[in-house]
This record gives structure tokens, C-alpha cells and sequence, in this order.
């Protein structure tokens, strides 16, 4: 910090590179009001120096050599959105082991060695913020450290990853095609560039490993999430959701229950009254449960040139605040509760269940003999004619029951020669008090 200006290496300018120019330029009195400092973008590093970009830098700004960002002493702090591993783990290693600041919007090196990361930066006495790696444009990591601070959290829900958002929205309100529609939001630019890792949950199953690590205090890893996509959810698991009055969302769900905690991602029926259900298309949202606070809920747009780069932003100020007040390094708290992961019998929820049976006498005693020997009740019915009336679909959602139960059912049915398939089972939120 030389002559009342912050120096600032952006390493990236894509999508969300291109945002946090445009902002840090067109909102310079804003942000020199709030931290007494002007921000200069003072060098950016690309990979294609030919490439066209959408705005101009001055002369000798950009580079293809990383080295004059972390090695550079005129600059301050680093913020990294060129995303994956790397090379831009190396990098941040290399920025903060000479004393800079980071600011990145990177899920996928956060949930896998944001402790290493962390750590460093205590050692070296630098800030390392994150706030973009989690629901792009909503404030969540902030509110989850600061706003949560006086609270215990027992639950956190989250709409997390807006590609699937939108592919499950156009499907139930428009009955689109599971593949057309995530051609759309590949050409919309919300998909990854491999949609594996927004389809099968790998996305958003790191989004969750930060928010459990943020919201719950504990060491939180990507092997504790356990993650299931929504590439096996159909148009008929879709339309009999809603005849029963729920939607199908891609849900992050963390949930602590006596000190025991539970992470996932999976396709989940969210019932039509829970706040979750009426968030739409690309939008994001994180449900929030605290022990004194009760409920919360966030909501915005989870990707994004502008939004993602107002949380980019939003952490830059927070780190020229914090060099102004020589505080740097000290406000990140690292986990400080013991990781006690529930078992299967411990996690306990209501279930959709969708069954194709022989349409004749005495079937659908058998399924509730099996669900009663594994102590499970049912809270719905619905039975429909299959396969011009030669089998019956059976659509049940049962009370709260255990996981391990549950799985024990459907490996009974999956036995029982009147049961054709289990063609579905997800979990189910709302509707009905535990
Ligand atoms: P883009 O692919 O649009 O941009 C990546 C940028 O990084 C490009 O400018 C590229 O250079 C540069 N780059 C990539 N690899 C290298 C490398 N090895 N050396 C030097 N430069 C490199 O990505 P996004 O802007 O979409 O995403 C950036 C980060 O932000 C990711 O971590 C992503 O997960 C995260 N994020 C993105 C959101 C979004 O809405 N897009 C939302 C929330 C988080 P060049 O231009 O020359 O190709
Ligand atoms: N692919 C991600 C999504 C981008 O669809 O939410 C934002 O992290």
C-alpha cells in the first residue's frame, strides 16, 4: 500500500474477471469513500494475450506470467477467479508466502484444501476471503461468520447451483427435456465447462463442504458430503411430485442434531409452502436454521459476471479495510468443534417413494407389511394404472424414518416378485411438522 493506493493482481479475466474490473473502475468513489483508499487493478494475468476482450486495459497491464502478480512488491493483494486446482493453488501459495492478500472465488480449491490455504495465511498474517465461491452474488459466507456469530445453527438448506436450478424449473413448469434443457443453460454460460460437475452434484456438493465448515465449525471435508445428482430424475417423478404437492430442487442439506451432523446433496421434494420451493430458474438461495434465530433465508443470483463480482469486490474492501486497521490475518477462526458424522440410522427425514407393481390383490398389503416390520409409516398414497393397465405405478411419501430403514425397504421391494422396479426414492422436506 504505497501513496494512499491499493495495488491489486487479478488473476483471471473471464466472466467473473471481467465483473471485478468493471466494478472496482465504475464504482471507484463508492469504494474510495467506504475505505479511504483507491483500488488500482495494477497487473492481470490471462492465458491468451490474442483473445478479444470486452473492455480495455492501459498498455502493459496484462500478462501470461504469473510471477509478476505474486512476485510483484508493488502489489497488495492477489484475487484469483482463473479457477480449478491448479495452477492456482501454486499461486496463492506463492502470493501469500510473500505477504499478499487473497480474494478468490474458487469452490472447487476452497472445498479441497481451503485448510491448507487457511493455515498459510494465518502463518503469513494475511486475509483470504472467499465470499464468491458459495451462491455467487448472496452474501452468505458473511452472514454465516458475522451474522450467525451470537447463534448455533442447526440447518442449513441450500439451492446452490443454479444450472441444475434452472434444468429442474424448465422441466417442471414448462415439462422440458432433461438434455435440452441443459444444452440452454450450457449456452447461457451457467454451466462448468464439463456439466458433469453441475448435474451429478459436484458443484454443489462443494458449496456445501464450505457453507458446513462456515456454519457449524467443524473441519468439514468433500468425502463427508454424500452427493447425488439429478441426471436420474424423470418427468413422471417430476408431474407425481407435484400432483402430491411438492417440487424436485437439487437441495444441499446440513443438518446438526445433538452435536451430530449430516451433509448431502441430492434431488429432494420440497413442499409447495417451504420458502426453497418457489425458487426459481438460475436463481440461488440458502435456508438458514439458527437455535435463537430461528428461520432465515437468502436469496440471489448464484452465478454471473456482475453478482459473482460484487462478493469478489465486497472481499476487497473487507482486506483494504483490514490493511488500513493492521488487522489482516486475524478475523478468520479456524474449526474449533470435533466432527461427528451421523450414521444412517441417525438421519432421519420423509421419503418419496415410486414403485412399478403387478396390478393384482394382495400388493399392496405385502409393501405395507415391509414397511411396517421396518417401522415406517405412510403419510400419502397415490395408485395410478402402468403400462395400459397391466401393472399399477405406486407413489408413497412416508413419514419421517430413518435412512437405514428406508434403504432396507427398497432392498425388500427390490426382492419381492410383485414388485416390478423401484423406480425412485428421494428424500422429502416440508409439508409436515417432524
Ligand atoms: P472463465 O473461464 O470465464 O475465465 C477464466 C479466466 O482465467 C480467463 O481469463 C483465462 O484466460 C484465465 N486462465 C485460466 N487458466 C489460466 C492459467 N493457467 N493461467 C493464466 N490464466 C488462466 O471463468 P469464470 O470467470 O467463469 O470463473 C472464474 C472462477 O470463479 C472459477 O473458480 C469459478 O468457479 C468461479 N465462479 C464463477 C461464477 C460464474 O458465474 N462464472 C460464479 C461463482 C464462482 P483467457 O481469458 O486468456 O482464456
Ligand atoms: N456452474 C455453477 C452454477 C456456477 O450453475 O451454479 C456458479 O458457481
Amino acid at each position: 500500500m504505497k501513496n494512499s493506493k491499493v495495488k491489486v493482481g487479478l488473476m483471471g479475466l473471464g466472466t467473473v474477471g471481467t465483473g471485478v474490473v468493471r466494478i472496482v473502475q465504475g464504482h471507484q468513489e463508492d469504494l474510495q469513500k467506504q475505505t479511504g483508499l483507491s483500488i488500482e487493478i495494477a497487473k492481470v494475468l490471462v492465458q491468451n494475450v490474442e483473445k478479444t476482450r470486452s473492455l480495455k486495459l492501459a498498455e502493459g497491464i496484462v500478462t501470461t506470467d504469473a510471477a509478476d502478480l505474486f512476485d510483484n512488491p508493488e502489489i497488495d493483494v492477489i484475487v484469483e477467479v482463473i479457477g480449478g486446482i491448479q495452477p492456482a493453488k501454486e499461486y496463492i501459495l506463492k502470493a501469500l508466502d510473500n505477504g499478499k492478500h487473497i480474494v478468490t472465488a474458487n469452490k472447487d480449491l476452497m472445498a479441497l484444501h481451503g485448510a491448507e490455504i487457511l493455515s498459510k495465511a494465518q502463518e503469513r498474517g494475511c486475509d483470504v476471503f472467499y465470499e464468491a465461491s458459495v451462491a455467487g452474488g448472496i452474501p452468505i459466507l458473511r452472514a454465516l461468520v458475522e451474522g450467525f456469530s451470537s447463534d448455533r445453527i442447526t440447518k442449513m438448506m441450500g439451492i446452490v447451483n443454479g444450472t441444475t436450478n434452472y434444468i429442474m424449473t424448465k422441466m417442471s413448469q414448462e415439462g422440458a427435456d432433461y438434455t435440452e434443457v441443459l444444452k440452454e443453460a450450457q449456452a447461457l454460460g451457467y454451466a462448468e465447462s464439463d456439466p458433469t460437475a453441475d448435474v451429478e452434484g459436484h458443484d454443489a456438493a462443494r458449496k456445501m463442504a464450505i457453507l458446513g465448515t462456515l456454519g457449524f465449525h467443524v473441519d468439514m471435508s468433500l468425502e463427508d458430503v454424500d452427493c447425488k445428482g439429478i441426471s436420474k430424475v424423470s418427468a413422471e417423478d417430476i408431474a407425481y411430485a407435484k400432483k402430491l404437492g411438492y417440487e424436485i430442487k437439487l437441495l444441499g442439506i446440513a443438518q446438526r442434531d445433538d452435536g451430530l451432523i449430516e451433509v448431502s446433496v441430492q434431488p429432494t421434494l420440497v413442499h409447495h409452502t417451504h420458502p426453497l420451493a418457489s425458487v426459481n430458474g438460475v436463481f440461488n438461495a440458502v435456508y438458514v436454521h439458527g437455535e435463537a434465530v430461528g428461520e432465515t433465508m437468502f436469496y440471489g443470483p448464484g452465478a454471473g459476471e456482475l453478482p459473482t463480482a460484487t462478493a469478489v469486490v465486497s472481499d476487497l474492501v473487507t482486506v483494504v479495510k483490514n490493511m488500513k486497521l493492521g488487522v489482516n490475518g486475524r478475523s478468520s477462526v479456524a474449526p474449533y468443534r470435533e466432527k461427528r458424522l451421523k450414521s444412517d440410522e441417525q438421519i432421519v427425514s420423509k421419503y418419496f417413494l415410486r414403485l412399478i407393481v403387478d396390478d393384482k390383490r394382495g400388493v399392496l398389503a405385502q409393501i405395507t407389511r415391509i414397511l411396517a416390520e421396518h417401522d415406517v409409516s405412510l403419510e400419502q398414497v397415490l395408485q395410478q394404472p402402468y403400462n395400459g393397465g397391466t401393472q399399477s405405478e405406486i407413489i408413497l411419501i412416508t413419514h419421517h424414518a430413518s435412512r437405514k430403514n428406508l434403504f432396507a425397504v427398497r432392498e425388500q421391494f427390490a426382492e419381492l416378485e410383485s414388485i416390478f422396479e423401484v423406480k425412485s426414492l428421494y428424500r422429502v422436506e416440508g409439508g409436515e411438522e417432524k
